[in-house]
């Protein structure tokens, strides 16, 4: 699907397994989460804009370069901040703007409850983290409140996907790129992405 970035990456693909294992504890679970994070914020950024720069080594001026655009980080609490330090080591100017968003037990529609955006956009590129994006409601929710905002390029930062989110997602904002480290076969009556890896917020933080 145009716009859908599965990562192939060997690492990835073993950390994933690590990070599904019932048997994984939160400590390790939290450095999986933050460690596929960096990984895929290789292949996230790959298209970033630079610009020429100079920079003098120990013999020599040279050319050098650096990044063009100002970067957000979006993380959707609670689940999301887990990736933020795996992506902010790499980016470390990127600001961090945090969005609040439950998914009622329910109705499984998206609740919005945090948003300290400031009013206007100060960066070029957002980047949304969430490890999980079931029914896709919290995605496109963070994505109208990211447009609704003005901020011109958004992309989606997710580690597993039900099919059905992605499409979800997909048709209600088809412009925005979704990068994941895997999709998964679908979403049982109550929600969960299957297999899956269970509840990415009470395995992060020890709740549930
Ligand atoms: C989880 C997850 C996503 C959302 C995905 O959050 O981190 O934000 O569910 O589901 P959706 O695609 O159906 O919206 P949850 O609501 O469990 O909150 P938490 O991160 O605070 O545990
Ligand atoms: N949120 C999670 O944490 N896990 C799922 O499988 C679905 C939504």
């Amino acid at each position: 699907m145009k716009n859908v970035f599965i990562s192939d990456h060997p690492l990835i693909k073993h950390k994933m397994t690590k990070l599904r294992s019932e048997s994984t504890e939160p400590k390790k679970f939290r450095e999986l989460v933050r460690e596929i994070a960096g990984l895929l914020t290789y292949e996230v950024t790959s298209d970033l804009l630079i610009k020429d720069s100079r920079v003098t080594t120990p013999l020599a001026e040279t050319k050098g370069y650096e990044l063009r655009e100002k970067i957000g980080l979006i993380p959707i609490l609670r689940a999301g901040l887990g990736m933020v330090d795996g992506v902010w080591e790499l980016m470390p100017s990127a600001e961090v703007w945090h969005i609040g968003i439950f998914r009622d037990e329910e109705s499984l529609k998206p609740v919005e409850y945090y948003n300290k955006l400031p009013v206007k956009p100060r960066v070029g590129l957002c980047l949304i983290l969430d490890p999980m994006l079931a029914t896709g409601g919290s995605a496109a929710a963070t994505i109208d409140i990211l447009k609704r905002w003005g901020v011109s390029r958004i992309k989606f930062m997710g580690i597993i996907a039900a099919p059905e989110g992605i499409e979800y997602v997909h048709k209600q904002h088809p412009d925005i790129p979704l990068h994941l480290a895997a999709i998964d076969d679908h979403l049982n009556d109550d929600g969960y992405i299957v297999p899956g890896l269970g509840d990415a917020g009470d395995r992060q933080f020890g709740t549930g």
